[in-house]
């Protein structure tokens, strides 16, 4: 019997969603005869039963088109609005499964929506994910795709920001996505040849990247370029949320865990994403003057990079072999080059950070970057 699949896309949007939804539908297809609908706007979309039939012709002409066709939304199954009351949604989206009669739903996304697919797949359903994310966090996989698209936004703006830098004899702050995790801030400042890298898992000291500046300064380089991720904290920040994270690991009790993340929430609201006052306190340590170009969601649009393009193809076809053997409950991962399946219940949770001696880590300070801890 030819298999009924549904696929949906949640999360932020990512280059090469649409390559990864066109190679597993046209896999699934062509090469095991199967169906598919596309959910639209994540799981929302599910939960609301608001789908498309994804044939031939709809998976035609979108490998190089950014974003996802499907559209899709940051909603939890088990926490959404409806109305003006936020619901647990998981059964009415279980019955839409059932409803449509589905042999297994694809879920591309970053760690939240594996953690929402593990969700589904604990009530039932034959769920089958793939890892898409610019921040290239999600763990268990080497890999995410969107990540090199990002990367290669991000350095063309580091090269184009280095000529008004120079030219002007001023520092900018160039900010990075990057919530949690630094290896979009990390690839594109090392690539683009940052002077300041700034990373969520190094806590930065203003003074030392004051002094560092002040060094290349005296050394006749008059400009400098600090690539900073939107999740970079200075020490202070660093210290206050981490006593909170411990505090949060040890508390048993489900009312003081739920006091400690409202104040995790606070304090990173308040500690993260503070480049302007960074800029401001680098101009008034080095008497240079500073900028602030903040990339934002440009480094999420647009076309995805060849290199992305691939991974999503060899992703997806995997995933339609895999769907055909009924491995269901797992991600499709990359590692050392092979497409291999993850337990879901091992992807979940596992964000994967910037190791504080990984090599590229290593080769920045090699190269005389200041990381912003020495
Ligand atoms: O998860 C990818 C990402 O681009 C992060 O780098 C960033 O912190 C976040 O999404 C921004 O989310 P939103 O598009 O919902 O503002």
């Amino acid at each position: 019997m030819s298999k009924f699949v549904g696929i949906l896309t949640s999360g932020g949007d990512t280059p090469g969603l649409n390559a990864a939804i066109r190679a597993v539908g046209k896999a699934c297809i062509n090469k095991h005869g199967m169906q598919m609908i596309g959910f639209l706007d994540g799981f929302r979309g599910m939960m609301e039963n608001r789908h498309i039939p994804l044939g031939k012709k709809e998976l035609a002409g979108i490998l190089s088109i950014g974003g996802t066709i499907l559209g899709t939304g940051r909603e939890k199954p088990y926490k959404m609005m409806v109305g003006n009351k936020m619901r647990d949604m998981t059964d009415v989206i279980v019955e839409n499964y059932h409803k449509n009669h589905l042999d297994c739903l694809i879920c591309l996304g970053g760690g939240g929506t594996q953690k929402n697919a593990y969700h589904l797949a604990r009530q039932g359903l034959n769920v089958i994910t793939m890892p898409k994310t610019i921040d290239n966090d999600v763990g268990m996989t080497d890999l995410t795709f969107g990540f090199d698209t990002a990367l290669g936004i991000a350095v063309e703006a580091i090269d184009r920001l280095h000529s008004t830098a120079h030219s002007h004899h001023r520092i900018i702050v160039v900010e990075i996505m990057g919530h949690r995790a630094g290896w979009l801030a990390l690839g594109a400042g090392i690539s683009g040849g940052a002077d300041v890298i700034l990373i969520p898992e190094i806590p930065y000291h203003i003074d030392l990247i004051a002094a560092s500046i002040l060094n290349r300064s005296r050394s006749g380089k008059s400009f400098s370029i600090v690539a900073i991720a939107e999740g970079a904290l200075s020490d202070k920040g660093y210290q206050k949320i981490h006593e909170i994270k411990s505090l949060l690991e040890a508390e048993p009790k489900k009312k003081e865990k739920a006091a400690l993340k409202l104040r995790l929430r606070e304090l990173d609201k308040q500690y993260t994403g503070n480049t302007i006052f960074l800029a401001q306190e680098l101009e008034k340590a080095t008497s240079l003057e500073s900028r602030v170009t903040i990339l934002g969601h440009l480094q999420r649009g647009g076309t995805p990079s060849a290199a992305d393009r691939l991974l999503a193809t060899r992703l997806g076809t995997a995933c339609a072999d895999y769907i055909h053997k009924e491995q269901y409950g797992n991600m499709v991962a990359v590692k050392g080059g092979e497409m291999v399946l993850v337990p879901l219940k091992d992807v979940v949770g596992k964000i994967k950070l910037v190791p504080a001696d990984h090599a590229w880590v290593k080769s920045a300070r090699e190269v005389g970057t200041c990381m912003g801890d020495e």
